[in-house]
Parts: C-alpha cells; structure tokens; sequence
C-alpha cells in the first residue's frame, strides 16, 4: 500500500499473521494506558483481545497496520454492521432511523504511538480503512474527553448519540461520517 515519511500501511483481511494480535495488542495496551482511558475496565489489554478476537471472525473484517523498519507504529480496523444493526448497550439518543437501517462500516480502533502522533498517520490509516468501502456511512465510538474526539470532529465526523456499550464502560459519543462520494 502507500507509504510515507518511512512508514508502510498494509492492508490485512482478518489477522492473518500470528504475531500481528501480539504486536497490536502491545501498541493497544500502552496507547490505552493514557488518560483519559487510563487501563479502565474496557481498556485492558484482555478485554481488548477478548473482543479482537471475536470482531476478527466477523464477515469483512478489516486492519490496516503502519510499520517503520518492521515496528508497528499504528494500527486501524473495523468491520462492516449490516442493515439494522447498532451497537451494543444503550443508547441515548436513538440513532437516526436512517443510520441505523443502512449498512454501516464500524471502525473499533484507531491506534497511533505516542512518538508518531500529529503527522497525519492517524489520518492516513483511517482514509486506508474507509477507502471504497461500499457502506454509506461509517461510525465510530469515540471517548467525549480524549484528544481523538475533537480530531474527528474537525474531520467532519458528526454525533449522533451517546453510547454505553457496557455497564463498566464509559458513556461514549456514537459518531457517523457519510462515505457517499458526493458527501
Ligand atoms: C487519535 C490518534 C489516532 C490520531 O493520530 P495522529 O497520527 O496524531 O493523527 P493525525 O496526525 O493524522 O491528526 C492529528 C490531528 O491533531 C493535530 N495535532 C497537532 N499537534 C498534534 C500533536 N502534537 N499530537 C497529535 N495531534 C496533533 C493535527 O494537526 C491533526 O489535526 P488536523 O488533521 O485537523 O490537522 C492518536 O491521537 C491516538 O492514537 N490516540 C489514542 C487512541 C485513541 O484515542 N484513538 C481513538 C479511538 S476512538
């Protein structure tokens, strides 16, 4: 795939290497370490691989990687939520009736090392992911205090609810993005 600045983005179907979860599940656990998840409940490195796990098994599942000299320095994926699905929990607001009757492309994660940040490395690996993606929206759930929040709003991501995905989770802004091309 591209590449820039000496990093390479890979695009994988599902985990295809055995050693790609350890080398993600590192990056998570250290980038998730930082305020404002601090290791909460939902951040923990086994809790992540719990639902890595499963979410990798879903039809269309798909990771971008971002590695300087063979050291994975960023990471995005996401997979496809068909036609009347939402996330999991409450939600407060009910999502629009039109989001949630559509086909969707969830991104779960967004991950870029601390030393690497501000460069556009988050914004090339989520345009990686997002990239002819068939769906007409994408959403994302997003902490309302991390840094992250105000950069994808500057990015023309727009709330739509509050989610709570969990009963130990935090409540979570529920946010969309068209992929329309004409959007
Ligand atoms: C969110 C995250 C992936 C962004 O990665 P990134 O490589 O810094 O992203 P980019 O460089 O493409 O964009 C960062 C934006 O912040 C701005 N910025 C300025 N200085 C910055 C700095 N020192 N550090 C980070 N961002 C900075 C950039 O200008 C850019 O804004 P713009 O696109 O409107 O110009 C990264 O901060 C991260 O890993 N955060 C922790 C995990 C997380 O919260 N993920 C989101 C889960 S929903």
């Amino acid at each position: 795939m591209t590449g820039f600045d000496g990093i390479h983005l890979r695009r994988h179907e599902g985990l295809d290497a055995g050693s790609t979860i350890t080398a993600i599940a590192d990056l998570y656990e250290m980038v998730y370490a930082e305020p404002p998840y601090d290791g909460g409940p939902l951040f923990t490195r086994h809790r992540f691989l719990q639902r890595t796990n499963r979410q990798v098994q879903s039809p269309g599942f798909s990771l971008i990687t971002a590695d300087a000299d063979r050291v994975l320095v960023g990471f995005a994926f996401g997979l496809p939520f068909r036609e009347g699905s939402w996330w999991a929990g409450t939600s407060t607001p009910q999502p629009p009736a039109e989001l949630v009757a559509s086909a969707k492309f969830a991104v779960i994660e967004l991950v870029v090392h601390p030393a690497r940040r501000g460069r556009g490395l988050g914004r090339a690996l989520l345009a990686a992911l997002l990239d002819r993606r068939p769906e007409h929206y994408a959403i994302l759930l997003a902490e309302p205090t991390a840094p992250a929040r105000q950069i994808y709003g500057r990015w023309g991501w727009q709330q739509v609810a509050d989610v709570q995905p969990a009963p130990d989770a935090p409540r979570l802004h529920a946010l969309m993005r068209s992929l329309k091309p004409d959007a």
